[in-house]
């Protein structure tokens, strides 16, 4: 013990003796960077979507569950009985004179003494706070009997009733009914009855229950906490889809745009190939809108004409096994599809499909610049054709659009190097790389992008994540992708995106980890990675200043970068320590006459192994605090830490 306090402090004599030299250097040499580096990538794996980001409270609302999502769900999963104050009833599925089309299921009720109804549980309870509001909406038809009317309550999970609002007798036919009911109590396991107050048999589809609260007020809009942490990312661009759920689990399970937009009982429903389910209620307009509202690109991934490589594999046979390209009969109309959605996100109102953007509620254009083609795809010659076809038809009619091509699933090997060729002759403008590797893979490859070819096409590396032991969010983790990311940054003319990936998990129901947030019915938490992601974000430039760090035996563990964001004329320097000592530095900012002397230091810093999760008492978060700069300053960046410095520019005083 005295030998270590005695070592420590001998190394602390040294250190304070002898910094290390940060120099940056403002006047020549500097590089622009893109605008649209740092990102985010959604997908809807994990509950993501249903149960998660989107805000709709019930489960399986339109009875359109099915043993293909998952072998033990069915039409009427999460839905049952329930006859308070002695009523009775039954309850079935029914595909006769549906809703619509695209609506293949809905409930039968059956109430042989008036007071019998329904129970909806949630996505593992409805959470109610008391005083908010709730959008209640059921699509409902009285078969025969004499019928009622009907009421929806809620309920907290010992049966009390904590809010209602009471429907009228149903028609004969399909009709919307509506009603707004308030929470008098909270539950965090809350329950939705609809009870009839008639006997006879009636038909329910799509009975929906929303907060009014959803981030920015919008209906069928999304979960306003989960939502504001996305948010606080400050993303550039958000990637969706997905994924893989983007191909999917064969041809017949890829993720078509157009069965996502118009009146969510008209959307298509489909398998989610993470062994789920998808409404589509978050579908391309709530995506969009999502977008617009956060101020990032919208980044939507079409399939390249060809599923998922491990198509077969994850849960059911019935689609084909491995990669399989749509028959070159259906490829006009898929191509097709993908042109009518630049026509949707951006053409006037009097287009086609510009017009249906106007019917959803957006008249104005979306502003749509990337279109992604293909996700990680095995490069085969299936793919090749198709991928082609699309690319060129895509070029040809919208050349304001920037395709953004795909390099197959890891950093390097065949799929990449194949992937990488069509890029070159087809002179795609950015392709898409990923990787999930060890921490030590990413401090091991911070180079990789000095050495890119800046004439071949740019990179989005839309998948990436530091996979530390067990696939915890460790701040080991979180640290090498600070250290990799000023490596991105370094790299800022060539690599033109970045996202982290997968971005949602819900705990106890994730297929994937780890993930950038996770979350539960009542809770957000945000990883330790989440800040470093946070933290580069908020603090992008658009101007790399080249940094040079004195060759020292003590700084191995030091990754940096410099930028300037030309709009506040502000500094930027970030600092990376992955070392398990402090590291003095002494920082030069070389042709920096106008900068303020005062900065804001932004540290995150802790023990490598730390993780942020529900039981964690004090999570781990950036702390932020003034400090004095100057042209030249004296800073001791923390054992394993990530370190941002904001020097204030006096331009804008
Ligand atoms: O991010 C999770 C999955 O990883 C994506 O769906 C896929 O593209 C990759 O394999």
């Amino acid at each position: 013990m005295l030998f270590a306090l005695a070592l420590s402090a001998f190394l602390g004599t040294i250190a304070r003796a002898e910094p290390t030299t940060v120099t940056v250097q403002f006047g020549a040499g500097g590089k622009a960077i893109s605008p649209d580096l740092f990102g985010i990538f959604f997908e809807d794996l994990n509950d993501a979507a249903d149960g998660g980001l989107y805000a709709e409270l019930v489960q399986n609302r339109s009875f359109e569950y099915t043993a293909d999502d998952r072998t033990d769900w069915h039409a009427l999963t999460a839905w049952e009985t329930v006859t308070p104050e002695g009523g009775e009833a039954t309850l079935a599925a029914g595909d006769m004179e549906t809703l619509n089309p695209s609506n293949l299921h809905y409930a039968v009720l059956s109430v042989t003494k008036a007071g019998g109804g329904i129970r909806n549980e949630g996505f593992g309870g409805i959470v109610l706070r008391a005083g908010e509001k709730y959008d209640l909406s059921l699509f409902a038809r009285q078969l025969d009997g004499a019928g009622g009317p009907l009421v929806a309550r809620l309920e907290n999970k010992a049966g009390e009733a904590i809010g209602e609002a009471r429907l009228p007798k149903p028609d004969p036919t399909w009709k919307k009914y509506t009603g707004t009911i308030e929470a008098k109590k909270d539950a965090d396991d809350g329950r939705l009855v609809v009870l009839a107050e008639g006997t006879g048999k009636l038909a329910l589809d799509v009975v929906s229950l929303f907060p009014q609260k959803t981030f920015r007020n919008r209906p069928n809009g999304l979960r306003a906490d989960l939502a504001q942490a996305i948010a606080d990312l400050k993303p550039k661009f958000m990637r969706f889809p997905g994924g893989c759920l983007v191909h999917g689990d064969g041809l017949g399970n890829m993720y078509r745009w157009k069965n996502t937009i118009g009146p969510v009982e008209q959307r298509v429903e489909q398998r989610n190939l993470w062994s789920y389910h998808q409404t589509a209620g978050l579908g391309y307009m709530e995506f969009f809108q999502f977008c617009e509202d956060v101020g990032a690109k919208p980044l939507p991934v079409v399939a390249a004409g060809v599923c998922c490589q491990n198509s077969g594999q994850r849960l059911s046979k019935k689609w084909g096994i491995g990669q399989r390209g749509l028959p070159m009969s259906e490829m006009p109309a898929y191509i097709q599809e993908v042109l009518d959605l630049i026509e949707w996100a951006n053409g006037p109102t009097t287009s086609t499909w510009g017009a249906q953007r106007a019917a959803g509620g957006h008249p104005e254009p979306f502003h749509l610049q990337y279109v992604g083609i293909g996700n990680e795809d095995r490069i085969t010659p299936a793919f090749r054709e198709r991928f082609r076809m699309i690319y060129e038809a895509v070029k040809a009619k919208h050349p304001e659009i920037t395709v953004v091509g795909t390099v197959g699933p890891f950093p390097d090997g065949e799929d990449f190097d194949a992937g990488w060729k069509i890029a070159d002759e087809l002179g795609v403008p950015v392709v898409d790389e990923h990787y999930y590797k060890p921490p030590k893979w990413f401090l091991d490859n911070l180079a990789r992008y000095d050495g890119y070819d800046r004439k071949r096409s740019n990179v989005y590396v839309g998948e990436y994540a530091a996979h530390d032991e067990k696939k915890r969010p460790t701040l080991r983790s979180a640290l090498a992708e600070a250290a990799y990311m000023t490596g991105l940054e370094r790299n800022g003319d060539v690599v033109r995106m970045a996202s982290y990936a997968p971005l949602l998990g819900k705990l106890g129901r994730t297929k994937w980890d780890p993930n950038l947030i996770y979350f539960t019915n009542t809770r957000v938490v945000p990883t330790i990675n989440y800040y470093v992601q946070q933290m580069f974000s908020a603090n992008a430039g658009d101007r790399w200043l080249p940094t040079t760090v004195a060759e020292t035996t003590r700084n191995a563990g030091l990754a940096t970068s410099a930028v300037r964001a030309s709009k506040s004329g502000d500094l930027i320097l970030k600092l990376v320590n992955t070392g398990a000592s402090p590291q003095p530095l002494r920082i030069e900012l070389a042709g920096a006459g106008e900068l303020a002397q005062d900065a804001l230091k932004t540290v995150l810093a802790g023990d490598p192994t730390a993780v942020n999760d529900l039981k964690t008492p004090k999570p781990l978060v950036p702390e932020t605090a003034t400090i004095t700069a100057g042209t030249t300053f004296d800073y001791e960046a923390p054992a394993n830490s990530l370190t941002v410095i904001r020097v204030k520019s006096h331009a804008a005083d």
